[in-house]
């Protein structure tokens, strides 16, 4: 086929693709987009293509799967090419932001695919998140998506990935952002990572002095999870998505994305799990404890086979504490994981600023003053409140009294080990004197 005849056949079948449309064909766009790359890339003869979207028109097909099946069906393409030319359209999609040039894809997640661009008016590298088509026809989304965007572009911090711009194109939704050169936590994590606790409490400082921030301008983040952190060379920790509309209810989020590796049900708050819809700072308290619960140990706090087991586990079993799991991390943290992913947030620090003061303390070898403060209120509270919630005071006691335990064990071990040494000695001394 000459340069002409492939121009005029691509030109063809655009044609027919529009005129298909204008009949109020349902077949999505993206996909007539794929008919059209088929052709420029000669799998098939514009007549052929055309042929499969006219049984597509008459058929009514319209969902993009079984759009792509047809073109499988029909011989057009092999299931292996209609992949390689979703991505390569994936791609044109980002092109075809205007201001922005797309120099290539960083990653994608859920709900969107994050290309890495330069913005031409400054000159400078950014990175655009470009909402699935899905999410981008959902005006109602899109709405909250704009708003909250454009509100999350006022915040500024060196630990929070800048947020620039938000925008549409094309029919795409995209939101522009610093462009952070480096890694994520999760990267780290599921490379076996486990961190001491020193390593981890400078970049949980770090978050936490974004979320300290963000939460002072009313902001919530809500999916805080080491695939939000991203770490640069020089070691600044930078949380990301802040800002990002959710889609849906946070637990049904949480089950959308599971099945991917490390899904979000390791981190989501319980408050979130119940759907409560007075979520506050707490919960992203919460979430950057289970983060840095996972950091030192390399294990998430609550594993499950089901992302709906692993929730009910949040809600209600017992947290193994961090330092029973890893015996090299001090007390101290265990007692800032534990405060931090109470499950009843009234039992978590009451401020963004406690918790740094918190971490901080114990970054320093010093004890954790502002969780412990915590544990004695409530305690107090509770004997006050008497009676009435003895299963709560019992509770707090059997937390509180964890040290102690542990420190009449170690008495116990001590006192039986001096004493077979005395009567080692006085076996010895005996002997000596026959
Ligand atoms: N500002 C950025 N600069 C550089 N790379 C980024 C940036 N934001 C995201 N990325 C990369 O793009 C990937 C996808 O990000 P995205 O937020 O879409 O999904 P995710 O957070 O990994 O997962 P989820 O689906 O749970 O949101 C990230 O894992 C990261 O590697
Ligand atoms: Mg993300």
């Amino acid at each position: 086929m000459s340069q002409n005849q492939d121009s005029f056949s691509v030109r063809h079948v655009w044609k027919s693709i529009m005129s298909v449309q204008n009949k109020e064909n349902p077949v999505a766009l993206v996909e007539t987009e794929l008919a059209r790359l088929i052709v420029e890339q000669k799998l098939a003869t514009s007549d052929e293509v055309e042929q499969c979207l006219t049984l597509m028109a008459r058929r009514g097909v319209s969902d993009p799967q079984a759009v792509a099946q047809t073109f499988v069906d029909m011989g057009v393409a092999t299931p292996g090419q209609i992949q390689r030319l979703h991505r390569t359209l994936q791609a044109r999609q980002g092109q075809q932001i205007p201001g922005y040039q797309i120099l290539g894809r960083l990653g994608a997640g859920a709900m969107a695919t994050v290309y890495k661009a330069r913005q031409l008016s400054l000159d400078r590298i950014v990175a655009i998140k470009i909402l699935n088509r899905k999410l981008s026809e959902n005006r109602e989304y899109v709405e909250r998506f704009q708003k909250e965007g454009r509100a999350a572009a006022k915040l500024n911090h060196a630990n929070i990935v800048q947020a620039i711009d938000v925008g549409e194109a094309n029919g795409y939704h995209y939101f522009v952002m610093e462009y952070v050169e480096g890694r994520t936590l999760y990267d780290d994590i599921a490379a076996g990572a486990v961190y001491t606790e020193g390593k981890a409490l400078d970049v949980i400082i770090q978050i936490a002095r974004a979320l300290e921030h963000a939460h002072a301008q009313g902001f919530i983040h809500r999916d805080v999870k080491p695939k939000n952190i991203m770490i640069t060379a020089d070691g600044t920790a930078k949380l990301a998505d802040m800002g990002l509309a959710r889609s849906m209810g946070d637990a049904e989020t949480a089950q959308a994305e599971a099945g991917r590796a490390f899904g979000t049900p390791y981190y989501i708050s319980p408050e979130q799990i119940r759907g409560d819809i007075d979520i506050d700072f707490r919960t992203d308290i919460y979430s950057l404890g289970a983060t840095l619960y996972n950091l030192v140990t390399g294990k998430v706090p609550f594993e499950a086979p089901t992302p709906a087991a692993v929730m009910h586990r949040h809600l209600a079993d017992p947290l193994v504490p961090p330092d029973h799991l890893n015996t090299r991390l001090s007390a101290g943290i265990g007692e800032v994981v534990e405060v931090m992913m109470a499950k009843d947030r009234t039992h978590r620090y009451a401020s963004t600023k406690d918790l740094l003061l918190d971490l901080q303390f114990i970054a320093a070898g010093q004890p954790p003053l502002q969780a412990r403060k915590r544990v004695n209120a409530e305690l107090l509270a509770d004997l006050a409140a008497g009676e009435d919630r003895p299963e709560l005071t019992a509770e707090k006691t059997q937390r509180v009294e964890m040290p102690d335990t542990q420190l009449r064990r170690w008495i116990i071990v001590l006192a039986v080990a001096l004493g077979l040494s005395v009567v080692g000695n006085l076996i010895q001394a005996l002997a000596a004197s026959w």
